[in-house]
């Protein structure tokens, strides 16, 4: 009888020591697999420009997760760019911080004596908008005679024909604007920014070139929140699933990285002390009781 007890107990050792074992190898196993996306997510920087981290992500290698979706950079000749469906931009600077970034449209850069852009600008998402005192350079392109607005215009020289003229307004956002429509082939808006005695200024009190090529800057909204929490915790916040999560040395977190270890206790303890009952959590492992 004692003799059956003490067996009973080895087999019940036995078992629990086999379980404990599984249990570590299978959360070691997931530590593994997240412990990868968690260097993967690391922040990157493409030679030049800032360091790029969450709500950015650098594109590649099905590293989707480590951004918010909009905010892929690629990586061109070691410069980070910032595509849009209507043009690329060229990244210069983020703030993590204040949650703004600045952008100048690599067009401006093929020709910088005679920038002329091709492409009207779209944000594409709503989680990114303008920081004040933004306004736009206006492009009138291949006018067969002065366009009439109610804005200064001024002619660009550089770009104009023999025959036909080009010319440039400054136009600050959101204010109603019309032009006749008639007078020109092309008409592009490219977005500036203005320091705040510049706003009420005309395309001839500005320096509309090297407005250009400061570029603008935009801020993000409505989510990243977290990502304090995330970071101070030692983890490096990502995306999945529409979900905000944190990446951490041990495993994906939702907030931040001490939150959930409660839940993996749980799951220790259950293996050990209910190796069959827990059986349902892992099938693999085999249930000998
Ligand atoms: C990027 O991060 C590295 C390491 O944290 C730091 O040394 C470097 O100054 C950062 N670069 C920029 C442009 O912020
Ligand atoms: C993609 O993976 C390859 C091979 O692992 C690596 O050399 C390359 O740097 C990775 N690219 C990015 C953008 O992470
Ligand atoms: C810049 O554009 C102007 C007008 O379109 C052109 O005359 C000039 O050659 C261009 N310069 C360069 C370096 O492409
Ligand atoms: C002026 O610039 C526009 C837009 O880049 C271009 O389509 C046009 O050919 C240029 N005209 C001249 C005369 O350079
Ligand atoms: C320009 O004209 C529009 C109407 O077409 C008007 O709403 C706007 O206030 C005018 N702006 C200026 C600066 O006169
Ligand atoms: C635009 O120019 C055409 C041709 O000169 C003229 O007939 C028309 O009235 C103008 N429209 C406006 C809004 O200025
Ligand atoms: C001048 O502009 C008019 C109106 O935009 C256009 O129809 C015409 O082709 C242009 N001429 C030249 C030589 O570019
Ligand atoms: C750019 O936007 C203006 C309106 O803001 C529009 O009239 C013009 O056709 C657009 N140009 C292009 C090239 O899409
Ligand atoms: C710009 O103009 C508006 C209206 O004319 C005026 O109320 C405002 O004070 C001006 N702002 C600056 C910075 O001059």
């Amino acid at each position: 009888m004692v003799h059956h007890i003490l067996l009973n107990f080895k087999v019940v050792f036995l078992v629990v020591g086999f379980n404990f074992s599984m249990a570590t190898i299978l959360v070691e196993s997931n530590i593994s697999a997240v412990e990868s996306k968690y260097e993967f997510c690391k922040p990157k920087n493409c030679g030049n420009g800032p360091n790029i981290s969450y709500p950015f992500y650098v594109y590649g290698n099905e590293t989707d997760y480590c951004g918010h979706p909009g905010f892929r950079v690629h990586c061109l000749d070691h410069t980070p760019i910032y595509k849009t469906s209507a043009a690329d931009y060229i990244i210069q600077d983020i703030n993590y911080e204040r949650q703004t970034f600045r952008l100048v449209d690599l067009q401006v850069f093929t020709n910088t004596t005679c920038p002329t852009l091709q492409q009207n600008y779209s944000l594409d998402r709503s989680s990114v908008d303008f920081v004040p005192y933004h306004a736009d350079i206006f492009f009138f392109y291949n006018c067969d005679y002065s366009v009439s607005t109610n804005y200064t215009v001024s002619s660009v020289t550089c770009n104009a024909s023999v025959i036909n003229r080009t010319y440039v307004a400054l136009v600050p956002r959101d204010e109603p604007f019309d032009w006749n429509r008639t007078a020109c082939e092309l008409v592009v808006a490219a977005p500036v920014e203005l320091d705040q005695w510049e706003i009420n200024q005309t395309i001839t009190n500005i320096d509309y070139k090297k407005k250009l090529s400061d570029g603008f800057t935009l801020k993000w909204i409505g989510f990243g929140y977290n990502c304090a929490d995330c970071q101070s915790s030692g983890g490096l916040c990502g995306f999945e699933e529409e979900n905000s999560v944190c990446y951490c040395p041990d495993g994906t977190h939702t907030k931040h990285c001490k939150d959930g270890k409660f839940l993996l206790l749980l799951f220790y303890l259950s293996r050990v002390f209910f190796p069959c009952y827990s059986h349902t959590i892992q099938l693999t492992t085999p249930c000998y009781l």
